[in-house]
């Protein structure tokens, strides 16, 4: 196994900071956060606050002050995490307009878009919504497509938004079936399928639930899918993702089983 304490791991998808989502309601609560991602070998986190709260509470001005004041918080308590600025946007008509004048916030400052589309309903203007955002030099990163209800049913339909370009970023806890048997069989199938380019927390709180850290996943992603595609979904392509670099679809190579014929009785 690769030894991901060492090379760092990257978050992409977090919801780290306090008082403004549905993550963590106090400081301390999002320091306690911060010391367990540490601990898991996560050296960098952007912080992706719902987009409805950010405009809420005094849009992008705002959210990166509030990111400046964490990380000083962080350096006062010596918790070696950077943490950067990003956003989960919902998928929707007004997104576009948003992004249209440009008030579209990306992952890190990037052209990657982080969204997530409804969890029950896909809606109709989905696929043409994610081209004109493309068209818009954005790249979309679909969050969580394994806890949506039609993606599980019809996995082509992230198929065929992959083959136009568009990223598929899995949560840690579906791989360890925190979000039940549907999203679990469906994360699998996805990564079987080569069909995941990252992969994230979407930590929200300290507890066991929805925690901000990502080895035990990735350990799981590993058995179903090779070390090489681990690595890349965990550490390459979040890395890239930071820097605005290109992202690479990691093929599913699985470590070949070994037969061991059965001792007679
Ligand atoms: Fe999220």
């Amino acid at each position: 196994m690769v030894e991901y304490g060492v090379m760092a791991m990257y978050d992409i998808h977090c919801h780290i900071l306090p008082g403004i989502d549905d993550g963590p309601e106090k400081m301390e609560e999002s320091l306690a956060m911060a010391r367990m991602a540490v601990a898991d070998g996560i050296r960098a986190i952007v912080a992706t606050p719902h987009a409805a709260r950010v405009v809420e509470k005094g849009g992008k001005d705002a959210l990166e002050q509030r990111i400046s004041t964490f990380n000083q918080e962080l350096q006062t308590q010596a918790i070696e995490l950077k943490v950067l600025m990003g956003v989960e946007h919902l998928l929707s008509m007004e997104l576009l307009q948003e992004a249209q004048r440009g008030a579209a916030i990306g992952l890190n400052g990037s052209r990657y878009l982080l969204l997530e589309i409804d969890f029950l309903q896909y809606p109709a203007y989905t696929d043409d919504a994610l081209f004109q955002l493309q068209l818009l030099g954005f790249v979309p990163i679909l969050a969580h497509p394994e806890r949506q209800a039609n993606i599980q049913k019809r996995p082509e339909l992230l198929a065929g938004l992959v083959a136009r370009g568009v990223l598929s970023q899995v949560t840690g806890g579906s791989v360890l079936g925190y979000f039940g048997k549907e999203a679990q069989r469906s994360v699998e199938h996805l990564l079987r399928n080569n069909l995941v380019h990252l992969l994230a927390s979407d930590g929200h709180t300290s507890s066991q639930n929805r925690p901000p850290v990502m080895m035990e996943a990735v350990a799981a992603v590993e058995r179903l899918v090779g070390e090489d595609a681990a690595h890349c979904m965990a550490v390459a392509n979040p890395s890239a993702v930071i820097a605005g670099a290109t992202v690479t679809l990691p093929e599913s190579r699985p470590a070949r089983r070994r037969f061991f014929p059965r001792l007679g009785r």
